[in-house]
């Protein structure tokens, strides 16, 4: 791992291998490991970045509000302060993937391509982000616990829930190990995010959009609807598995970016 100063603030990053770019961004509240089997099965043929973003995992962690613009301009500076000069390919899962909306609209010139995995397109409702921000004010007094209660159930499939006490577990742990005061930075953030429904049209880089079968927050039917409204994107769905696909199938989720990237790269 590497500390980079990016903006005004340091972000803990892995950087891996040789090759075409590929940036990982992770979810909420977690950090880079949960990419650590795309990274393993990936890093052989192309140049894997995975940071922790913003008051996350290691990364240094900025209070009150953090918006996913400011975490697609950390991703921007991040790509210069390593020296990534080629185009990347973003891949994003879930609040990885707000932040990838927000890189399109602001970065493109730097994209060869965007994954989309286990993600929205649409904003908060607005009792939604209401919500987020109760959240992210639960969050400073309480700490962290509550959200990893109330969110681990709507993470897996069934058959993780039931079979993968190591992958929960292991899921619980980050979560828990979450800054609290990120955790409400990113609250706020995610509860003011733009709706990226509109952009899906202008998207002209080639797209890979996955999710898991299982997926309760960001279901298989507005995903594939995500992939038809962007010109030539391809949608894989991930068996048996839920919102963590990459974490629960990791095999098959590294095969479809391995395939996607060979054919774009
Ligand atoms: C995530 O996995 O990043 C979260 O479920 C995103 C969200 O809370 O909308």
């Amino acid at each position: 791992m590497k500390r980079i100063s990016v903006n005004d603030t340091q972000l803990n990053v892995l950087d891996a291998g040789h090759g075409p770019p590929l940036l990982l961004v992770h979810g909420f509240p977690l950090d880079h490991s949960m990419w650590a089997r795309q990274i393993e099965d990936l890093s052989g043929d192309f140049r894997v970045i995975a940071p922790d973003l913003r008051g996350f995992g290691s990364s240094d962690v900025t209070h009150r509000t953090v918006s996913m613009e400011q975490f697609a301009d950390d991703l921007a500076a991040l790509l210069d302060a390593v020296g990534v000069t080629d185009k990347a390919t973003l891949c994003g899962l879930s609040m990885g993937g707000y932040v990838a909306w927000q890189f399109w609209r602001r970065h493109r010139s730097r994209l060869n391509g965007l994954i989309l995995c286990d993600t929205r397109a649409e904003a908060d409702a607005p009792e939604a982000a209401r919500a987020r921000l109760v959240s992210a004010d639960r969050a400073i007094i309480e700490g962290v616990g509550f959200l990893a209660d109330s969110m681990i159930e709507k993470l897996f499939a069934p058959s993780t829930l039931r079979d993968r006490p190591d992958i929960v577990e292991g899921t619980r742990s980050i979560m828990l190990a979450t800054s609290p005061a990120g955790a409400a930075a990113a609250f706020r953030g995610m509860a003011a995010r733009r709706d990226s429904s509109e952009i899906l049209s202008e998207i002209d880089v080639p797209t890979l959009v996955i999710c898991g079968e299982h997926d309760v927050i960001s279901p298989v039917d507005e995903m594939r609807g995500i992939a038809q409204r962007i010109a030539g994107a391809a949608f894989v769905e991930i068996a048996d598995a839920g919102h963590m696909s990459p974490l629960e199938k990791p095999r098959e989720v590294s095969a479809a970016i391995g395939d996607f990237l060979a054919r774009i790269a």
